[in-house]
């Protein structure tokens, strides 16, 4: 599914983020920036040892929630790699949303800043952090297309869910953004 918000194209599809052919590709990383399984498994995986290397030489001190960091993209075909780090969901009385429109949000600033023209992004929080997937769709799009909106950049975001679960849930909420506007 893909939709235009002024010049930019969101798009989604259902697949794995490591196989993106995109200049910048998303992890959903912890906040010690010290790996895990689902997509930072995944990414480190296929990258290789020198994005690990490069993210504790760079930050030392992590990443704080709501927030991203750059590095560069090992093996993976993508340039860089933001590595975003969202909220646990605590049953989003405790600044969850806040929290992840903030990652996805300065994924995009990283991208402008890095000269990307395409960004992918996976499902950030709705795994091991426990976030509804409706809730972060309809949350971390909001969060993507008032950037776009305002900025008129990067060309192509691309959100890359794991299952037809995900992938429904986030077709819904764009289906109704285009609706909207
Ligand atoms: N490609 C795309 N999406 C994926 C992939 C993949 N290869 N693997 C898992 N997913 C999906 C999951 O199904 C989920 O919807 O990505 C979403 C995010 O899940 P997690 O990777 O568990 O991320 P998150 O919920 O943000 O939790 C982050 O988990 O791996 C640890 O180190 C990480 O501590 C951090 C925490």
């Amino acid at each position: 599914m893909r939709v235009k918000f002024g010049e930019c194209l969101v798009e989604l599809v259902q697949g794995d983020i490591t196989s993106q052919q995109v200049d910048a590709i998303v992890n959903a990383a912890n906040s010690q920036l010290a790996g895990g399984g689902g997509v930072d498994g995944a990414i480190h995986r296929m990258a290789g040892p020198s994005v690990m290397e490069e993210t504790d030489r760079r930050y030392p001190e992590g990443c704080p929630t709501g927030s991203a960091v750059a590095s560069t993209a090992g093996n993976l075909s993508a340039k860089h790699i933001f590595h975003a780090v969202g909220p646990v969901w605590r049953g989003g009385n405790g600044g969850e949303p806040g929290q992840l429109q903030g990652a996805y949000r300065r994924c995009l600033e990283l991208a402008v800043e890095h000269e990307c023209e395409s960004i992918a992004f996976p499902a950030i929080s709705t795994g091991v952090y426990g976030y509804p997937m409706d809730l972060a769709a309809e949350h971390s799009l909001t969060s993507v297309r008032d950037f776009l909106q305002s900025q008129g950049q990067p060309s192509l975001v691309r959100f890359v869910l794991f299952n037809g679960g995900a992938f429904g849930a986030y077709a819904r909420v764009l289906e109704s953004m285009t609706d909207a506007h």
